[in-house]
């Protein structure tokens, strides 16, 4: 048998791994599936990211390789985003990077921080990848549960003092998957602060800022006085336009860390397609405008969601903002346990708290993926299964 890293047992299981096979199954079986788990909405991009990318596609010059530089218009139009956006100021080159999805940049990044032995702060519930990447870099996790007390924030003030000291990178995502959660700027400030104090760096994962309800206006943590010395923001085209698949994303923040990650970088990918790129320049050049309408859908689908939930038992809070429901279970009902008996007897497909570790027992997360009408029928098998346990 061959020998395989020590790492792979030390990677948890991802949550959304096993999902595509057992979907098939059940579709195979002639299931009526309503699959809510994975943040990868059923809606269409941008027709102009279909357009730039056709256009682009046809030109030779894309097809080559894209290296780290990438495309300069999508450096260009990243940065005039971010400025108009949040009004915060970035050089395209120096201090700009894409990615090939956010994903990638934030594991990668624990590479270019982390040395063995050296811990990164990593809230529970939250993406699989904080987790991971620290893994991958040989470093250690210190998992910090996201729980209703502190309105699902990681409070760094609370951490053990011997965490801290060897604590060099704190992953934090607002607003936030799957707890929905979103962070005011008295938080952020506390936050950008304490990491400075402690030479953390404030890797800020942000791909759901411009899912916004209500009023809520996402920052970016550039708008924190001070943020520059100790943050990297991560974003994506992912969420906001629908474009999951088509894997583009950047990074921002100072100099010296964006060259560290570049460095990495130059030796496990060679950048996003080019013509990828031409497409994320054109959508980020009317951002603002092309967001409207998946944020009118998204809302509309929440809007529906929530009271057909609660008309069937649950007991959930209005989220803010992400495209995502985060569910509390009745006491004692364990969310892996619930998330199968629906996916087997009712088929719909949901994410079980457990799934993003042990301090997310209790919830199950509902991803508005789905149009409202599909999403009132998931709320009412999920109640049948509900009364059932
Ligand atoms: C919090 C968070 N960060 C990052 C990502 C990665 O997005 P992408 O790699 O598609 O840009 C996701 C996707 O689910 C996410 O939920």
């Amino acid at each position: 048998m061959t020998r395989l890293s020590q790492r792979l047992p030390a990677l948890p299981t991802y949550p959304v791994a096993d999902i595509p096979v057992i979907k098939r199954r059940l579709l195979a079986q002639g299931v009526d599936v309503i699959d809510v788990s994975a943040g990868d909405a059923d809606l269409a991009p941008p027709a102009v990211a279909v357009e730039a990318l056709a256009r682009a596609a046809r030109d030779p010059a894309m097809s080559r390789y894209g290296f780290q530089l990438g495309l300069p218009a999508f450096r260009e139009a990243a940065a005039a985003y971010l400025q108009r956006r949040f009004g915060v100021t970035f050089d395209p080159f120096a201090e700009l990077h894409p990615l090939l999805g956010s994903k990638e940049g934030l594991a990668h990044l624990a590479l270019a921080v982390l040395d063995p032995g050296d811990v990164a702060i990593v809230p529970v519930p939250g993406y699989a990848v904080y987790h991971g990447g620290t893994v991958l870099a040989d470093a250690q996790v210190h998992l910090v549960p996201l729980t209703p007390r502190t309105g699902f924030l990681l409070e760094l003030e609370e951490l053990p003092r011997d965490v801290v000291q060897r604590a060099r990178l704190v992953y934090l995502n607002y607003p936030n998957n799957p707890t929905a959660a979103v962070a005011d700027r008295d938080y952020l400030a506390r936050t950008v602060a304490f990491c400075r104090r402690h030479d953390i760096v404030l890797a800020y994962d942000n791909p759901y800022c411009e899912i916004t309800f209500d009023g809520y206006v996402a920052p970016s943590i550039f708008e924190i006085p001070g943020a520059k010395e100790t943050a990297i923001e991560f974003h994506s085209l992912s969420k906001s336009f629908c474009m999951t698949g088509w894997r583009l994303g950047w990074a921002a923040g100072r100099a010296e860390l964006i060259g560290a990650l570049g460095r990495v970088k130059n030796y496990v990918d060679t950048g996003p397609f080019l013509a990828v790129q031409a497409a994320g320049a054109a959508v980020l050049a009317q951002a603002e405008t092309l967001v409207r309408p998946y944020v009118a859908e998204f809302r509309a689908r929440r809007d529906a969601m929530v009271p057909a939930l609660r008309g069937r038992g649950f007991e959930l809070e209005t989220p803010r903002a992400t495209m995502y429901c985060w569910v509390p279970l009745p006491e004692g009902v364990a969310s892996a346990a619930f998330q199968r008996r629906a996916m087997d007897e009712t088929g719909v497909v949901t994410l079980p708290g457990s799934g993003f570790g042990a301090g997310a027992e209790g919830f199950i997360r509902i991803a508005l993926t789905v149009g409202a009408a599909r999403l009132e029928e998931a709320a009412e098998r999920l109640g049948r299964v509900l009364t059932a346990v």
